[in-house]
């Protein structure tokens, strides 16, 4: 079942595809709004990527935070989330689940508007776009929603659709380690899930914030490599949530899922 094999990856290998990402070349220095060799946009959704999306998912707004945000995901009753894995033609659909980071981060944005609103909102490993929906639907003046896999960026078009909100742009360059300008806020759902990655989004965020002033919210149920990390210091907790049980189910029993400010 490919929505096992998602979570078995993040628990065992540790997010081989994230590291894989991390070694890409990234570029010294990153404007969102310069990277449009890779922002997807303004375009139509490829017919063939649309049919295969909307084939093989399932438009669901019950059994997490957010039931006010339409989303397609990968639920039992697609075909491939009991067998077929080896028929899937892309990589590891990650964007396919809503994540308890994730969902924790909308219904903040939702409850709490101000934080958004006439703001500009870059959301980074953004998967399904709920985030980035929130802070739409929550008056922000601009949303950039950003994940390596240009499949999450076709998804969220669909979830954009869904929702009646304006597709926003999809940057798939890695971003983590570049120079990033003009963002009121940058917020990020469940990606402290290596410690490769928890390390290099530190770093990054370290610096960036002491830089720009930028704010970071995070979104995490308290993954291991959350819990235990050094970032726990600069971190400020805004929010927490009670799962419902369907996610709860999904993510080994996690009851919590928090938002987290962080302020080095
Ligand atoms: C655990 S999912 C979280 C998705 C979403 N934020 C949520 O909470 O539902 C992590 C997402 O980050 C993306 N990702 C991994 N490494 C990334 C990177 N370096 N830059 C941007 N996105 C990345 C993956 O493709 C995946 O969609």
């Amino acid at each position: 079942m490919i929505f096992k094999d998602c979570r078995r990856l993040l628990q065992v290998c540790g997010g081989d595809i994230i590291r894989k990402a991390l070694k890409q070349k990234t570029q010294s220095s990153c404007s969102p709004w310069r990277c449009c060799h890779r922002l997807i946009s303004g375009k139509p959704l490829d017919p063939e990527m649309r049919a295969f999306l909307e084939e093989n998912t399932e438009v669901v707004n019950s059994g997490n935070l957010t039931p006010e945000i339409r989303l397609r995901l990968l639920t039992p009753h697609c075909r491939f989330w009991h067998d077929k894995t080896t028929l899937w033609p892309y990589g590891d659909p990650y964007w396919a689940i809503y994540w308890p980071g994730g969902q924790g981060l909308a219904r903040y944005l939702l409850d709490n508007p101000k934080v958004v609103h006439r703001k500009s909102i870059l959301d980074l490993g953004s998967g399904c776009g709920a985030t980035a929906i929130a802070a739409m639907m929550s008056g922000a003046s601009q949303v950039v929603a950003n994940d390596i896999d240009p499949v999450a960026g076709a998804a969220m078009m669909l979830n954009c659709e869904l929702n009646n909100v304006n597709p926003f742009p999809v940057i798939t360059e890695n971003l983590i380690g570049t120079k990033l300008e003009g963002w009121d806020l940058i917020v990020l759902g469940d990606m402290f899930y290596s410690e490769d990655l928890a390390d290099s989004l530190h770093q990054w965020l370290k610096k960036h914030t002491i830089i720009s002033g930028t704010k970071v919210l995070i979104g995490d149920p308290g993954r291991p490599h959350f819990v235990t990390h050094q970032i726990q210091r600069e971190l400020h907790k805004v929010s927490e949530y009670c799962l419902p049980e369907a996610t709860r189910q999904e993510n080994y029993g996690s009851a919590t899922t928090a938002v987290w400010h962080y302020q080095p």
